[in-house]
């Protein structure tokens, strides 16, 4: 009889998205029926620049008590998710071949996205309270940035928190050289029971600070939802763009059912769930690290998608081809460098995959790093 062998499926870490069975699709059955069941076609019209009022008044009410801050309406505007708002914040407030700082590491795609405008990025290093001040000052010093991007809450890729005190010497030194912040903060919400500190448009009202939020981690990717947060004259500029003045405001039809999500108290269980969810996987993640790689270094993130692993000695990127042989892959730490750093670093998303696989993936990455060395 011939017997066949099964390829295990590769366990890819790299992926930063929730597992399908994560995905609320009976939440959002709920949410959507009641939103059609209205029949009101104000939502079918070309979209209001800033949004439409009701999804921007029931957001409001919900960031006010999420964040536990107050939040106004008029300081909210509907984008289609944070990717999408960091490009039209490049387009409306950069200049090909201007420069702008970013955290060292940082999210890679955003680079990307960075590179699709002509812009010139230089890395402020961060420590395990965020991006160093004195790094930041010696930089604004050296160079004329027009924008900051910073990951303040759980960054992606390290799940560092930006301190509170952090936060207000660095919208002080932005402040005084006129450069812009913007604030990603798609994982302000997702803590695993201590919030971080404020969102950073709370922080001063008047202040050049964009905060850009998502439903993308707090329900589904698919919608194509978020927000900006920040003064109306800055949010001005972005409704000025080409973008919204042709094409209207942005993904009026899922605010419509977002609205009906937040309104029947679904957004709030959907959340809670994940939080509960993301909490245990992150446990988990890290008590098969520190049990299969013992001298793996990391710090155990307190929110967020991430684990930031150092495995001294191993090269991150040799590394993976022994990896995908063993049913493994990740991010190796260089995809999110702006120079030649984090050789020996991982990036581990813990978002995608349930405990069993998690603890797999974990065996599969000490079985690669053993027959990398053997
Ligand atoms: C830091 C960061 N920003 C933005 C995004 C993408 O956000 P959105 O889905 O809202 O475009 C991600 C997704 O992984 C992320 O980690």
């Amino acid at each position: 009889m011939q017997t066949s062998t099964t390829v295990p499926p590769i366990i890819d870490f790299g992926k930063g998205q929730p597992s399908l069975s994560l995905l609320p699709t009976s939440a959002l059955q709920t949410a959507a029926e009641h939103f059609l069941a209205q029949h009101d076609p104000q939502w079918l019209r070309y979209g209001d620049d800033q949004g439409e009022a009701p999804f921007l008044n029931a957001l409001a009410e919900f960031l006010t008590r999420r964040y536990a801050a107050p939040v106004n309406a008029s300081q909210l505007m509907a984008t289609c998710g944070n990717s999408q708002a960091l490009s039209l914040c490049c387009t409306r407030f950069t200049t090909p071949g201007d420069t702008i700082f970013v955290e060292a590491p940082t999210y890679f795609l955003a680079l990307d996205i960075f590179r699709d405008h002509g812009l010139r990025v230089v890395g402020i290093p961060i420590d395990d309270e965020g991006m160093q001040m004195p790094a930041l000052r010696d930089a604004l010093a050296a160079h004329r940035p027009s924008m900051l991007y910073t990951i303040p809450p759980f960054q992606n890729p390290t799940g560092v928190t930006l301190s509170a005190s952090r936060r207000e010497q660095l919208l002080a030194a932005c402040a005084a050289h006129d450069v812009l912040v913007v604030a990603d903060e798609v994982y302000q919400l997702l803590d695993f029971g201590a919030p971080p500190p404020p969102s950073l448009a709370t922080y001063a009202s008047d202040a050049r600070v964009l905060s850009l939020g998502s439903f993308s981690k707090i329900c589904a990717p698919g919608l194509r939802l978020g927000w900006v947060h920040g003064a109306p004259a800055l949010l001005e500029q972005l409704m000025n763009s080409g973008l919204v003045q042709s094409g209207g405001g942005l993904n009026p039809f899922t605010s419509g059912v977002v609205h009906s999500l937040i309104t029947l108290g679904l957004a709030d269980r959907v959340l809670d769930d994940l939080k509960l969810v993301y909490a245990e996987r992150s446990r988990v993640l890290c008590e098969a690290l520190r049990d299969a790689i013992p001298d793996a270094r990391f710090v155990e993130p307190s929110g967020g998608y991430f684990v930031w692993v150092q495995l001294q000695g191993v090269s991150a990127v040799e590394l993976l081809p022994a990896a995908r042989d063993a049913g493994v892959s990740f991010h190796a730490g260089p995809r999110f460098a702006t120079d030649d750093q984090f050789g020996d670093t991982l990036r581990l998303s813990f978002a995608h995959y349930d405990s069993d696989m998690l603890r797999e993936g974990v065996q599969r990455l000490a079985r690669a790093r053993r027959s990398f060395f053997s």
